[in-house]
Order: C-alpha cells, then structure tokens, then sequence
C-alpha cells in the first residue's frame, strides 16, 4: 500500500472509533496535516451528528468550515472528548514528535484539553527512539538565537525553519541530530529555556491510543 492509501486506512479507523460515541453536543479536537485532512474529509458524512470541532491551525479550521463544520473556539468549550492527529514519529510509549506541519502549539493545547488523545499515522512514523525526525521548537522571534545556543548546549544542531511564521506569530527552530532518550524530562528541559513557546515532544501528554496504518491493517496500539 502506497503511504496515502495507509493514511486513508487510519482517518477511517479513526472514524469508526469515535462514531459510536459521538452525541449532538459533541465539540471534538481535530489536528492539523495531510493525515488529519482525511479525516476531516470524512468527518464530513457525520457533520450532523455532532456539534462541531476546534481546530490546532487556521488551514484545518477552514477546511472543516469548509465542509460545513462548525468551528468553536477552545476556550468557549472547556475540553473535548477526542482529539485526533497525525504525528512525525511515535514510540511504544505513545510519545510523539509532532509540529512538522508547523502547528505544534495549538496542538499541544487541543491535546492537553482532551479526554482522549488518538494519533492516526502511517507505519513509516513508528520508531524505537524519538529524534530521527528533526524535533521542531517554537520560539518568541526575538528570543530565536538564544534559545538556539540552548539547544546546542543540549546537544542539538537547530535551524531556524525560514520564511515560517506560526499561527500564533512566532518562528520554529527544528532540531536534528537530536536523539532524544528520555522524551518526558527533554519536554520538560526544552520548555524551560527563556523564549521557547512550546517544543514538539508530546510525551507528559502523550496519544491514549494509535492507529498505525501498515500493509496488514490499522493497527489499534495503547502505551506501553
Ligand atoms: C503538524 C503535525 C502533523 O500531525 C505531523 O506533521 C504529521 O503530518 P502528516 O499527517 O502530514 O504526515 O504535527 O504540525
């Protein structure tokens, strides 16, 4: 199976795993990028057996109104019984590395406000340790060549993604040759540098549950 049929795979796992918990007055989290993009694409079917969604970026927001899907803001909501998104790479524990796509921040706290967290990925993005995928870090601008002197000291090679500004304003530093061994207390190091807005291990919060799309199936995955 080609890597976009496997991401079809996991949006319709995702599907099948919320419908029969959806209610009216359901507000559902929904993430941001090519895999969660067809599961908005197949939300749609359902748009009115629930009340809506809060999206983690302004594109995932236009693409659900644009499917007729009510989009609220989070903080007229509370929390939110799922949350659904793709990840760059996640381990046995259901640690993610997220933010390629740039949304990190909203993620995190879409993520943090939900009862249950389901990652929707496609095999290539399970790994036996976090790091191989350039972990993105979003920073205040005028704080971008500190916290990059940070990042070296912690062994990190950061670069300034350029010409990307944040939903939120902000500007992201990813970093590679990273090997990250101990994702809970890096989430933590990482934020505490002065100018870091959010980093994309998503590990203190980690996914409840994975649907891994691989030639076999979706497989349903819990942490380890
Ligand atoms: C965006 C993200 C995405 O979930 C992540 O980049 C995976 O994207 P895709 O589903 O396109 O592979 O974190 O900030």
């Amino acid at each position: 199976m080609t890597q976009d049929e496997l991401k079809d795979a996991v949006a319709a796992a995702a599907l099948d795993e919320i419908r029969p918990r959806l209610e009216r007055d359901s507000v559902l989290g929904i993430g941001t990028g090519s895999t969660a993009n067809r599961f908005i694409d197949r939300l749609a079917a359902l748009r009115d057996d629930f009340a809506g969604a809060v999206a983690s970026s302004e594109a995932s927001a236009e693409r659900l109104r644009g499917h007729g899907i009510e989009v609220f803001e989070l903080n007229s909501v509370g929390t939110v019984p799922f949350y659904i998104d793709g990840a760059d790479e996640v381990n046995a524990h259901l640690h993610l590395i997220k933010g390629g796509g740039g949304a990190l921040t909203r993620e995190k706290i879409v993520a943090a406000c939900a009862e249950r967290f389901i990652c929707i990925a496609d095999a290539s993005k399970r790994v036996a340790r976090l790091g191989e995928f350039p972990l993105p870090v979003e920073v205040i601008p005028m704080a971008r060549s500190y916290v990059a002197r940070e990042l070296v000291k912690l062994g990190a090679d950061p670069v300034y993604r350029e010409g990307v500004v944040t939903d939120n304003g902000n500007q992201i530093i990813d970093c590679y040759d990273f090997p990250i061994d101990d994702p809970v207390g890096m989430e933590a190091r990482l934020n505490a540098i002065v100018g870091v807005v959010t980093n994309g291990l998503f590990a203190a919060r980690g996914a409840d549950v994975l649907l891994l799309g691989t030639d076999g199936g979706v497989e349903r995955l819990t942490p380890q």
